[in-house]
């Protein structure tokens, strides 16, 4: 792992400073700098965003959740399924380099240019995405917005983490993002298409939206995942639980049409079946494989325990003895399972009717 994960009461409060001017006079003060000495001697355009005047916050979201030992975010009233600790984390870092291999080691398929100058990601998580973005285009001045307070703070000069809730009012300038990311975002959101229509109205005219999304449901082409076995069930119970919590996890069957109703244009997707295991004789697709069974292996009981106990009121035992089998199946040989991820990017027009 990337080591970049903060535990409950690691910092001080000065570590977290919240940023008042247009968050809380637009009555949101859920907003603070998670690393707020970081760039700071850049010429930062942040500027205009975030406060001149700001204030200490409470370790308040620093007291964490717990449930079995594994701690949640404390931010708000969102509600969010995965854990933030290490071993969530650790998932969050090997899913980013199984995404950048399915975008053929891109960071995004969005063709923004080479000069790229204001970049948003939200939901961010260790701020792994923003991180390499960062370094790769030093025009650009990238923020990552997250719940939890778990990215570092040694990042480079034009990066910035707030501490956000993606589900309040969005506090930043219209028309402002050269790009605006969303990876995995999938059962954390009540309103997609007001969602959508946030981000439309923050990036600029001919400026991108680019979001990824998991079909949480695994499949096979040769029936090796029948009904009812426990690989088939995953995607059933996340569904289940999805409906019930009012956050769906079907996203990217929806991705399309979502965002062309939010305005944006030249809507592009692009979906690969990626394989869970060494299974496919293709090269890439073995490698691909692998990284997603290890995704899958390290994160099972991140991904599922706060969805079967606290949503589908599951005991304790139960989830680890579904969990178990969930990890014997992936694990297994006598399968050829794939779940499909789509990108999904899209422009927003230079002339948007009155
Ligand atoms: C599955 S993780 C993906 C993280 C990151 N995008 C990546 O691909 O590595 C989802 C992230 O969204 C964050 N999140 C969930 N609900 C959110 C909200 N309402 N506002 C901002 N972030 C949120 C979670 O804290 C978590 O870090």
């Amino acid at each position: 792992m990337s080591g970049i994960t903060a535990q409950a009461g690691e910092n001080t409060s000065e570590d977290v400073v919240a940023a008042t001017s247009t968050a809380q006079t637009a009555g949101q003060s859920n907003i603070a700098e998670a690393n707020p000495s970081a760039g700071e001697d850049s010429d930062s355009a942040l500027g205009e965003w975030t406060s001149s005047s700001t204030v200490s916050i409470s370790d308040t979201i620093r007291n964490y959740r717990e449930l079995h030992g594994r701690t949640y975010h404390n931010f708000g009233n969102t509600e969010y399924w995965g854990p933030n600790d290490d071993a969530a984390n650790e998932q969050l870092d090997i899913g980013h380099h199984m995404n950048n291999l399915i975008l053929d080691n891109k960071l995004f398929l969005a063709p923004i240019g080479k000069t790229p100058q204001r970049v948003l990601d939200v939901g961010t998580g260790t701020g792994i995405w923003a991180i390499d973005f960062a370094d790769e285009f030093p025009s650009a001045e990238v923020i990552g917005t997250d719940i939890s307070p778990i990215q570092p703070s040694w990042v480079p000069p034009n990066l910035r983490f707030y501490i956000d809730d993606a589900q309040l009012e969005w506090t930043f300038p219209e028309n402002h993002f050269d790009l605006v990311h969303m990876r995995t975002m999938i059962g954390s959101i009540d309103d997609w298409p007001l969602l959508y229509k946030r981000a439309f109205k923050s990036i600029k005219p001919g400026g991108y939206f680019e979001d990824s999304e998991t079909d949480i449901r695994i499949r096979s082409d040769n029936g090796s995942v029948p009904p009812g076995s426990p690989m088939y069930d995953w995607g059933e119970l996340f569904i289940g639980a999805g409906e019930k919590m009012g956050r769906t996890f079907l996203v990217a069957e929806r991705a399309k049409k979502l965002l062309e109703e939010a305005g944006f244009v030249d809507v592009v997707e692009h979906t690969v079946k990626v394989p869970i295991g060494s299974w496919p004789q293709d090269d890439r697709m073995k490698e691909l494989g692998r990284w997603n069974l290890l995704f899958l292996t390290t994160g099972l009981e991140s991904m599922g325990m706060y969805l079967l106990m606290h949503i589908l009121g599951w005991e304790y035992a139960a989830v680890q003895a579904y969990l178990e089998k969930m990890r014997t199946a992936l694990l297994s040989k006598d399968h050829q399972a794939y779940v499909n991820i789509s990108t999904f990017y899209a422009r927003k027009p230079e002339d948007i009717p009155a």
